[in-house]
């Protein structure tokens, strides 16, 4: 065969899987370490699948990169395919018609009986239909501690949050930062969320953020949160980093002992090599109530008014539920998976522990869930003014009080 003809024909295969190719804009706002890490994962196997990824990472957090997605969902330059949290993000994106309805995909892959717990999916259902792909499960309430900050001590790695609290002078002392904490309204408003569960407890909790129990919202354990939410900001003087991964670094560095953040924190700890149990010791409910909130991330697909697009977001939402893409992606993101039925045995101690929890059914619903956009906004709003100032936590107490009534 000569070889234009044998060009013709490699070109002529060439073609033909560009041909089959379908490309999709992914926006996401996975940027720090292990987020990359872990999207590259799915991009992988979408590139696999015989279709292409077109990755739009926006940098910063979810509350800079969620106006830029609606807007352009909404101004008529729609990505195909969209990171938010579980919840109701998207929700008016849904009822404006602006997005794409998956119940085909899910009937023909069982999500129904796959994605567990079943509030993930329930948090992509709209009037019967569903609209998103959950892809993990993170839950915010975690202390990530340096092991090495207190070897170098010579104390105990704290076991929970009050023993955290009472090393800070120690810690402070060897000019260490004993808390770690990013300079983003996020990050304080997950770490004070964090915190209720941990000090107010879990049916106190329950009482405020699904009952909607003002009384309780207004009582001593909840004046509880607030005080130590005070001793958290004493803790946090000197951290002096924007980011929450910058704050994970610190804590990576042994520069700072400790971080309440998410379990997205377990993706930078692998990212620079530190073994969980090891090098860190991770707390889950600050170590005082082991609870974990189902919150975390799905991807929505808006309508693009192309059939073969739209195919290919189909084959991508099914792809993203699929086991090998759960694990691969979950172990890189520091994640749990949205389904049980998945070998794990590669996960590290820490995220064995978030599987135990969720084996136990000591979860409970995340507050992207349960309260609106708007109210979250102002706790946020309200969390920056009480950490970055003096606000008396008893003040800011009465102010979350009058937020959440209004939610
Ligand atoms: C959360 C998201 C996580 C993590 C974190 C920090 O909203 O669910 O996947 O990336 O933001 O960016």
């Amino acid at each position: 065969m000569k070889l234009t003809t044998k060009l013709l024909a490699a070109s002529a295969i060439v073609s033909a899987t560009t041909v089959g190719a379908t490309e999709l804009e992914v926006t996401h706002w996975w940027t720090s370490g292990g987020e990359a890490a872990a999207v590259a994962e799915l991009a992988k196997a979408f590139d696999a699948s015989g279709d292409k990824w077109i990755d739009g990472a926006i940098a910063g957090s979810g509350g800079t990169a969620r106006p830029i997605m609606i807007s352009r969902i909404t101004g008529g330059d729609p990505m195909g395919a969209t990171q938010f949290n579980h919840g109701q993000q998207a929700l008016e994106l849904v009822e404006a018609g602006l997005m794409l309805d998956l119940t085909d995909v899910a009937e023909a892959n069982n999500w129904k009986d796959v994605i567990f717990p079943s509030s993930l999916l329930d948090a992509c259902t709209i009037d019967g239909r569903i609209y998103c792909a959950p892809v993990n499960i993170h839950s915010p309430e975690w202390l990530w501690l340096s092991n090495k900050v207190y070897e170098d001590l010579g104390l105990p790695v704290p076991t929970n949050w009050n023993e955290f609290v009472a090393s800070a002078d120690a810690v402070r002392a060897a000019g260490k930062v004993p808390l770690a904490l990013g300079n983003q309204p996020w990050q304080s408003n997950l770490a004070f969320g964090a915190m209720q569960v941990a000090v107010a407890g879990l049916d106190n909790w329950k009482a405020v953020n699904m009952d909607k129990n003002m009384d309780v919202a207004a009582g001593a354990e909840y004046a509880a949160v607030f005080k130590a939410a005070a001793d958290a900001r004493a803790l946090a003087v000197g951290s002096n980093v924007q980011d929450w991964n910058q704050a994970t670094n610190l804590v990576i560095t042994d520069q700072a002992a400790g971080q309440i953040m998410g379990d997205w924190a377990q993706g930078e700890f692998q990212v620079a090599g530190e073994v969980a149990g090891t090098d860190y010791t991770c707390l889950p409910g600050l170590g005082l109530n082991a609870y974990l909130s189902t919150g975390g991330d799905a991807f929505y697909f808006p309508k693009l008014d192309d059939a073969d697009k739209e195919a290919a977001q189909k084959r991508l939402a099914a792809l993203l539920v699929a086991p090998e893409t759960q694990v691969a992606f979950n172990l890189k993101k520091g994640s749990l998976p949205i389904r049980g039925d998945v070998d794990l045995s590669a996960a590290n101690d820490c995220m064995k522990k978030g599987l135990e929890l969720l084996a136990a059914g000591n979860v409970m619903p995340s507050g992207d869930m349960l309260w609106t956009p708007d109210t979250q906004k102002q706790v946020e709003d309200l969390m920056v003014e009480f950490w970055m100032t003096d606000l008396a936590p008893e003040v800011a107490h009465e102010r979350w009080v009058d937020i959440i009534s209004n939610n």
